[in-house]
């Protein structure tokens, strides 16, 4: 049974705070580090013990707090908002997200269970985070998404990596339909694309490294709080045709 191991940051803190949903390793765990550096208070969630994210509580023990979500796990979000009640955060951001093994299968090659896989976790997971979580954000707080650039539905001019740009695409439009009903309510809704970095996700060939992607990934997150409603942003802010 998985015990929250770090205190609770301070409710009364005056810092911003974030709830980081996927923060164990990769974009999520560095997001977290340079919130942290930023002087933001961060809930990260994670899916299990002895993380990176475990390793960096010791020298944030006021700012970081840790909480166990599985984004596919219906029942651990609301034991999560359970344990959140009495919190608001500024901001809440899924990171968490997948991709299958062999990028280039085609449709013909993917097994059934594998395709259920990749969309829950990219797809159903994260919106069900904002769903459940959604009202743990102050009302003119910031709540996002970690989409891809390979969600567009626009850009697709070459195929490849089908299953996952279909999570991301159906994720994309879910976004949609969320901000549709918060329309007028004051909030920031951010999709972002944060581009090919190298991580156990990117691959070794990645384009971009942590450390020259991660200050704009989270810039771009700080900005879109000043701009209520949706947009599909890339890390520099640019907008990404849906
Ligand atoms: N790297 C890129 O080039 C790139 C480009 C575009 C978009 N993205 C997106 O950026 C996000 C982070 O990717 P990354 O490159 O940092 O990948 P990564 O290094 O593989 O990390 C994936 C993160 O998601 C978490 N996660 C996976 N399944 C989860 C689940 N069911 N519930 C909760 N957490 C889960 C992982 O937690 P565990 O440690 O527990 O597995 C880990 O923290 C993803 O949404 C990805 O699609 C990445």
């Amino acid at each position: 049974m998985f015990r929250p191991e770090t205190t609770m940051n301070d409710f009364r803190s005056p810092r911003p705070s974030m709830l980081l949903v996927g923060a164990s390793r990769g974009i999520g765990l560095a997001m977290a580090e340079e919130l942290l550096e930023r002087g933001w208070d961060v809930v990260g969630t994670v899916r299990g013990d002895g993380t990176r994210l475990h390793e960096l509580a010791g020298s944030y023990p006021e700012q970081l707090a840790i909480e166990l979500a599985d984004v596919t796990r219906a029942e651990q979000l609301a034991a999560l908002r359970e344990r959140l009640a009495r919190r608001r955060f500024d901001a809440l951001f899924v990171n968490a997200g997948t991709a299958n093994p062999r990028p280039d299968d085609t449709m013909a090659d993917i097994d059934t269970e594998e395709f259920v896989r990749v969309m829950v976790t990219n797809a159903l997971g994260p919106m069900r985070c904002l769903e459940i979580l959604g009202d743990l954000v102050r009302p003119a707080g910031l709540v996002g998404v970690m989409s891809s650039g390979q969600g567009s539905v626009a850009n697709n001019q070459q195929g490849g990596r089908e299953l996952y740009r279909a999570s991301k695409a159906a994720l994309n439009m879910l976004m949609r339909s969320y901000a549709a009903r918060q329309r007028g309510s004051g909030r920031s809704l951010l999709v972002l694309a944060p581009g090919w970095i190298r991580t156990e996700l990117g691959g070794p060939d990645a384009t971009f490294t942590l450390e020259q992607t991660i200050p704009d990934i989270v810039d771009c997150l700080l900005a879109k709080r000043e701009r209520p409603g949706l947009e599909y942003l890339d890390r520099n802010g640019k907008v990404v045709p849906w």
